[in-house]
Protein backbone atom coordinates (compact mmCIF):
# COMPACT_ATOMS: atom_id res chain seq x y z
CA UNK A 1 0.00 0.00 0.00
CA UNK A 2 1.36 3.34 -1.09
CA UNK A 3 1.88 6.01 1.81
CA UNK A 4 -0.54 8.59 2.55
CA UNK A 5 -0.49 11.45 -0.38
CA UNK A 6 0.18 14.90 0.68
CA UNK A 7 -3.02 16.50 -0.31
CA UNK A 8 -5.01 13.59 1.75
CA UNK A 9 -2.88 14.37 4.74
CA UNK A 10 -3.82 17.81 4.28
CA UNK A 11 -7.31 17.47 4.53
CA UNK A 12 -6.42 14.38 7.39
CA UNK A 13 -4.57 16.24 9.56
CA UNK A 14 -3.98 20.06 8.74
CA UNK A 15 -7.62 21.13 8.08
CA UNK A 16 -7.14 22.04 4.25
CA UNK A 17 -10.71 22.33 2.65
CA UNK A 18 -11.90 19.22 1.26
CA UNK A 19 -13.20 19.10 -2.09
CA UNK A 20 -17.34 19.50 -1.04
CA UNK A 21 -17.12 22.73 0.54
CA UNK A 22 -14.45 24.33 -1.63
CA UNK A 23 -15.67 27.15 -3.86
CA UNK A 24 -19.85 28.39 -4.63
CA UNK A 25 -20.78 24.93 -5.42
CA UNK A 26 -20.18 23.85 -2.23
CA UNK A 27 -23.05 26.41 -0.76
CA UNK A 28 -25.43 24.20 -2.75
CA UNK A 29 -24.14 20.76 -2.13
CA UNK A 30 -26.43 18.26 -0.48
CA UNK A 31 -23.60 17.07 2.12
CA UNK A 32 -23.14 20.91 3.45
CA UNK A 33 -26.89 21.30 4.48
CA UNK A 34 -27.00 19.56 7.28
CA UNK A 35 -30.37 21.59 8.17
CA UNK A 36 -32.22 20.16 5.33
CA UNK A 37 -30.31 16.78 6.54
CA UNK A 38 -31.73 17.46 9.73
CA UNK A 39 -35.53 18.07 8.28
CA UNK A 40 -35.47 15.29 6.41
CA UNK A 41 -34.53 13.24 9.13
CA UNK A 42 -37.03 14.77 11.12
CA UNK A 43 -39.92 14.36 8.51
CA UNK A 44 -38.87 10.51 8.73
CA UNK A 45 -39.76 10.23 11.67
CA UNK A 46 -42.83 12.50 12.06
CA UNK A 47 -44.49 10.63 9.54
CA UNK A 48 -43.61 7.05 11.45
CA UNK A 49 -41.75 5.64 8.73
CA UNK A 50 -38.15 5.51 10.27
CA UNK A 51 -38.41 1.76 11.33
CA UNK A 52 -39.24 0.94 7.91
CA UNK A 53 -36.36 3.00 6.50
CA UNK A 54 -33.95 1.22 8.92
CA UNK A 55 -35.25 -2.43 8.10
CA UNK A 56 -35.29 -1.70 4.24
CA UNK A 57 -31.28 -0.13 4.64
CA UNK A 58 -30.83 -3.73 5.98
CA UNK A 59 -32.24 -5.50 3.19
CA UNK A 60 -29.61 -6.03 0.73
CA UNK A 61 -29.01 -8.25 -1.61
CA UNK A 62 -26.95 -10.16 -3.83
CA UNK A 63 -27.04 -9.53 -7.21
CA UNK A 64 -25.74 -11.10 -10.51
CA UNK A 65 -24.66 -8.64 -13.21
CA UNK A 66 -23.08 -9.47 -16.73
CA UNK A 67 -21.04 -6.65 -17.92
CA UNK A 68 -19.41 -6.32 -21.45
CA UNK A 69 -16.16 -5.13 -22.25
CA UNK A 70 -13.79 -4.61 -24.86
CA UNK A 71 -10.69 -5.90 -25.59
CA UNK A 72 -11.19 -8.66 -22.73
CA UNK A 73 -8.18 -11.29 -22.94
CA UNK A 74 -9.81 -14.47 -23.51
CA UNK A 75 -8.69 -16.09 -20.12
CA UNK A 76 -10.39 -13.72 -18.03
CA UNK A 77 -14.01 -14.00 -20.24
CA UNK A 78 -16.53 -15.01 -17.85
CA UNK A 79 -14.11 -14.11 -14.24
CA UNK A 80 -16.37 -13.29 -11.54
CA UNK A 81 -15.94 -10.40 -9.86
CA UNK A 82 -17.56 -9.81 -5.91
CA UNK A 83 -18.05 -5.84 -5.62
CA UNK A 84 -19.04 -4.10 -2.53
CA UNK A 85 -19.04 -0.76 -2.08
CA UNK A 86 -20.57 1.75 0.61
CA UNK A 87 -20.79 -0.56 3.42
CA UNK A 88 -20.81 2.21 5.94
CA UNK A 89 -20.79 -0.96 7.96
CA UNK A 90 -21.25 0.77 11.85
CA UNK A 91 -24.19 2.97 10.29
CA UNK A 92 -26.98 0.36 11.60
CA UNK A 93 -26.59 -2.31 14.63
CA UNK A 94 -26.47 -6.16 13.29
CA UNK A 95 -24.84 -4.60 9.58
CA UNK A 96 -21.76 -6.06 9.74
CA UNK A 97 -23.12 -9.19 10.47
CA UNK A 98 -25.32 -9.52 7.90
CA UNK A 99 -22.58 -8.90 5.39
CA UNK A 100 -20.84 -11.44 6.86
CA UNK A 101 -23.44 -14.06 6.48
CA UNK A 102 -23.68 -12.32 2.34
CA UNK A 103 -20.12 -12.63 1.60
CA UNK A 104 -20.23 -15.84 2.68
CA UNK A 105 -22.00 -17.38 -0.07
CA UNK A 106 -20.55 -14.72 -2.64
CA UNK A 107 -18.64 -17.31 -5.38
CA UNK A 108 -16.29 -15.80 -7.12
CA UNK A 109 -12.70 -14.54 -8.39
CA UNK A 110 -11.74 -11.89 -7.32
CA UNK A 111 -13.51 -9.24 -4.40
CA UNK A 112 -12.95 -5.46 -4.86
CA UNK A 113 -14.33 -2.94 -2.49
CA UNK A 114 -15.06 0.40 -3.62
CA UNK A 115 -14.53 2.93 -0.37
CA UNK A 116 -16.95 4.43 2.71
CA UNK A 117 -16.29 1.83 5.24
CA UNK A 118 -17.36 3.82 7.99
CA UNK A 119 -20.14 5.84 8.77
CA UNK A 120 -18.66 8.64 10.15
CA UNK A 121 -17.33 10.93 7.59
CA UNK A 122 -13.24 11.61 8.21
CA UNK A 123 -13.42 10.69 11.64
CA UNK A 124 -11.56 7.84 13.39
CA UNK A 125 -13.95 5.07 14.00
CA UNK A 126 -13.06 2.30 15.90
CA UNK A 127 -16.13 -0.05 15.50
CA UNK A 128 -16.11 0.37 11.61
CA UNK A 129 -12.55 -0.62 11.86
CA UNK A 130 -13.53 -3.95 14.17
CA UNK A 131 -16.16 -4.79 11.54
CA UNK A 132 -14.22 -4.06 8.68
CA UNK A 133 -11.13 -6.12 10.09
CA UNK A 134 -13.63 -9.31 10.17
CA UNK A 135 -15.26 -8.61 6.96
CA UNK A 136 -11.48 -8.33 5.05
CA UNK A 137 -10.61 -11.11 7.00
CA UNK A 138 -13.27 -13.49 5.65
CA UNK A 139 -12.74 -12.15 2.30
CA UNK A 140 -9.07 -11.86 1.91
CA UNK A 141 -8.65 -15.54 3.53
CA UNK A 142 -11.00 -16.73 0.19
CA UNK A 143 -8.78 -15.48 -2.66
CA UNK A 144 -6.98 -12.10 -4.03
CA UNK A 145 -9.05 -8.62 -2.49
CA UNK A 146 -9.03 -5.23 -4.07
CA UNK A 147 -9.82 -2.15 -1.93
CA UNK A 148 -9.98 2.05 -2.89
CA UNK A 149 -10.54 4.49 -0.42
CA UNK A 150 -13.82 6.31 0.12
CA UNK A 151 -14.78 10.03 1.12
CA UNK A 152 -15.67 8.85 4.73
CA UNK A 153 -12.26 7.10 4.82
CA UNK A 154 -9.17 8.12 6.69
CA UNK A 155 -6.21 6.53 5.94
CA UNK A 156 -6.13 4.80 9.00
CA UNK A 157 -8.86 2.44 7.06
CA UNK A 158 -6.33 1.18 4.51
CA UNK A 159 -4.40 0.51 7.04
CA UNK A 160 -6.64 -1.86 8.47
CA UNK A 161 -7.40 -3.59 5.29
CA UNK A 162 -3.81 -3.93 4.54
CA UNK A 163 -3.48 -5.36 7.58
CA UNK A 164 -5.68 -8.10 6.97
CA UNK A 165 -4.10 -9.16 3.35
CA UNK A 166 -6.37 -6.77 1.38
CA UNK A 167 -4.62 -5.29 -1.58
CA UNK A 168 -5.23 -1.76 -1.35
CA UNK A 169 -5.01 0.72 -4.22
CA UNK A 170 -4.46 3.92 -3.09
CA UNK A 171 -3.58 5.77 -6.85
CA UNK A 172 -1.68 2.25 -7.40
CA UNK A 173 -2.35 -0.66 -9.58
CA UNK A 174 -1.59 -4.41 -9.63
CA UNK A 175 -1.39 -6.98 -12.62
CA UNK A 176 -3.45 -10.08 -12.39
CA UNK A 177 -2.60 -13.21 -14.51
CA UNK A 178 -4.33 -16.10 -15.85
CA UNK A 179 -3.79 -18.88 -18.21
CA UNK A 180 -0.80 -16.89 -19.73
CA UNK A 181 -2.70 -13.43 -19.87
CA UNK A 182 -2.82 -10.54 -17.94
CA UNK A 183 -4.92 -7.88 -16.74
CA UNK A 184 -4.47 -4.76 -14.30
CA UNK A 185 -6.74 -3.29 -12.00
CA UNK A 186 -5.93 -0.06 -10.68
CA UNK A 187 -7.24 2.33 -7.92
CA UNK A 188 -7.18 5.95 -7.37
CA UNK A 189 -7.59 7.79 -4.10
CA UNK A 190 -11.01 9.92 -3.03
CA UNK A 191 -11.72 12.36 -5.49
CA UNK A 192 -15.18 13.43 -4.02
CA UNK A 193 -13.93 14.99 -0.86
CA UNK A 194 -10.27 14.58 -0.57
CA UNK A 195 -9.65 15.16 -4.30
CA UNK A 196 -6.58 13.16 -3.77
CA UNK A 197 -7.10 10.97 -6.84
CA UNK A 198 -3.71 10.31 -9.24
CA UNK A 199 -4.24 8.90 -12.52
CA UNK A 200 -0.76 9.23 -13.64
CA UNK A 201 0.24 7.40 -10.54
CA UNK A 202 -2.15 4.84 -10.49
CA UNK A 203 -1.71 3.92 -14.15
CA UNK A 204 2.38 3.73 -13.54
CA UNK A 205 3.51 0.64 -14.94
CA UNK A 206 0.85 -0.50 -17.18
CA UNK A 207 2.08 -1.95 -20.35
CA UNK A 208 0.64 -0.25 -23.24
CA UNK A 209 -2.38 -1.48 -24.82
CA UNK A 210 -3.16 -3.96 -21.62
CA UNK A 211 -6.76 -4.49 -20.76
CA UNK A 212 -6.82 -2.59 -17.47
CA UNK A 213 -9.82 -1.80 -15.09
CA UNK A 214 -10.50 1.63 -12.48
CA UNK A 215 -11.62 1.32 -9.33
CA UNK A 216 -12.80 4.77 -7.92
CA UNK A 217 -15.10 5.12 -5.37
CA UNK A 218 -17.34 7.71 -6.75
CA UNK A 219 -18.57 7.86 -10.58
CA UNK A 220 -17.37 11.62 -10.71
CA UNK A 221 -14.06 10.89 -12.49
CA UNK A 222 -15.66 8.67 -15.53
CA UNK A 223 -13.74 11.08 -18.18
CA UNK A 224 -10.56 10.91 -16.71
CA UNK A 225 -10.82 6.85 -16.73
CA UNK A 226 -12.25 6.49 -20.31
CA UNK A 227 -9.42 9.21 -21.50
CA UNK A 228 -6.45 7.10 -19.87
CA UNK A 229 -7.78 3.78 -21.39
CA UNK A 230 -9.44 1.81 -18.92
CA UNK A 231 -11.67 -0.62 -20.54
CA UNK A 232 -14.19 -1.07 -16.76
CA UNK A 233 -15.12 1.37 -14.46
CA UNK A 234 -16.24 0.24 -11.12
CA UNK A 235 -18.24 2.79 -8.28
CA UNK A 236 -20.38 3.50 -5.90
CA UNK A 237 -20.97 6.30 -3.61
CA UNK A 238 -24.35 7.19 -4.80
CA UNK A 239 -26.31 4.76 -3.17
CA UNK A 240 -28.61 4.34 -5.92
CA UNK A 241 -29.95 7.48 -4.51
CA UNK A 242 -30.65 6.08 -0.84
CA UNK A 243 -33.86 7.87 -0.63
CA UNK A 244 -35.57 7.33 -3.78
CA UNK A 245 -39.22 8.67 -5.32
CA UNK A 246 -41.70 5.29 -6.08
CA UNK A 247 -39.82 3.31 -9.04
CA UNK A 248 -36.69 4.25 -8.10
CA UNK A 249 -36.00 7.95 -9.44
CA UNK A 250 -32.99 9.51 -7.63
CA UNK A 251 -33.58 12.67 -5.34
CA UNK A 252 -30.53 13.53 -4.44
CA UNK A 253 -27.59 12.74 -6.94
CA UNK A 254 -24.62 12.96 -4.33
CA UNK A 255 -22.06 13.16 -7.20
CA UNK A 256 -21.49 15.75 -9.99
CA UNK A 257 -21.75 12.64 -13.19
CA UNK A 258 -24.55 12.27 -15.06
CA UNK A 259 -27.56 10.85 -13.94
CA UNK A 260 -27.45 7.67 -15.69
CA UNK A 261 -23.81 6.43 -14.27
CA UNK A 262 -25.65 6.92 -10.81
CA UNK A 263 -26.70 3.55 -10.31
CA UNK A 264 -25.97 0.00 -12.47
CA UNK A 265 -24.30 -0.54 -15.64
CA UNK A 266 -23.97 1.70 -18.01
CA UNK A 267 -20.93 2.86 -21.06
CA UNK A 268 -19.03 6.01 -21.68
CA UNK A 269 -16.56 6.30 -24.99
CA UNK A 270 -15.97 2.24 -24.96
CA UNK A 271 -15.43 2.29 -21.31
CA UNK A 272 -18.06 0.15 -19.28
CA UNK A 273 -18.98 1.28 -16.40
CA UNK A 274 -20.43 -0.44 -12.92
CA UNK A 275 -22.11 1.97 -10.18
CA UNK A 276 -22.65 -0.26 -7.56
CA UNK A 277 -25.99 0.87 -5.05
CA UNK A 278 -23.62 0.04 -1.93
CA UNK A 279 -24.82 -1.62 1.00
CA UNK A 280 -25.09 0.77 3.67
CA UNK A 281 -26.22 4.44 4.21
CA UNK A 282 -25.16 7.77 4.89
CA UNK A 283 -26.38 10.91 6.44
CA UNK A 284 -29.70 9.29 7.38
CA UNK A 285 -29.50 5.54 8.30
CA UNK A 286 -32.91 4.73 6.33
CA UNK A 287 -33.60 3.74 2.61
CA UNK A 288 -36.40 4.06 0.68
CA UNK A 289 -37.39 2.63 -3.08
CA UNK A 290 -33.21 1.91 -2.96
CA UNK A 291 -32.21 -1.59 -2.22
CA UNK A 292 -28.69 -2.22 -1.08
CA UNK A 293 -26.27 -4.23 -2.82
CA UNK A 294 -23.61 -6.98 -3.22
CA UNK A 295 -22.74 -7.38 -6.96
CA UNK A 296 -21.09 -10.28 -8.60
CA UNK A 297 -19.73 -9.08 -11.71
CA UNK A 298 -19.37 -11.85 -14.46
CA UNK A 299 -16.96 -10.33 -17.24
CA UNK A 300 -17.83 -10.92 -20.92
CA UNK A 301 -16.06 -10.27 -23.84
CA UNK A 302 -17.89 -7.69 -25.98
CA UNK A 303 -18.87 -8.96 -29.64
FE1 LIG B 1 -19.01 8.05 -0.71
Amino acid sequence: MREISRQRWLVENEGREHAVVRGFGGWFHFENMKHVQSAVRWGVRVLGLERLGRQNALDFELVEVEVEVDSLPSQFDGVRVGFMSDPHIDCIGGLADKVIEAVGKVECDYFVLGGDYSFGHGEDCDKAYEDMGRIAGLLAGRGRVFAVLGNHDRYRMGEVLDSCGVEVLINDNVKIERGGESIYIAGVDDCHYYGAQDFELAGEGIADGAFKVMVCHSPEMYRDAAMAGYGLFLCGHTHGGQVCLPGGAIVVRGASAPRHLLKGQWRHDGMAGYTSSGVGVSGIPVRFNSRGQIAVITLKSRG
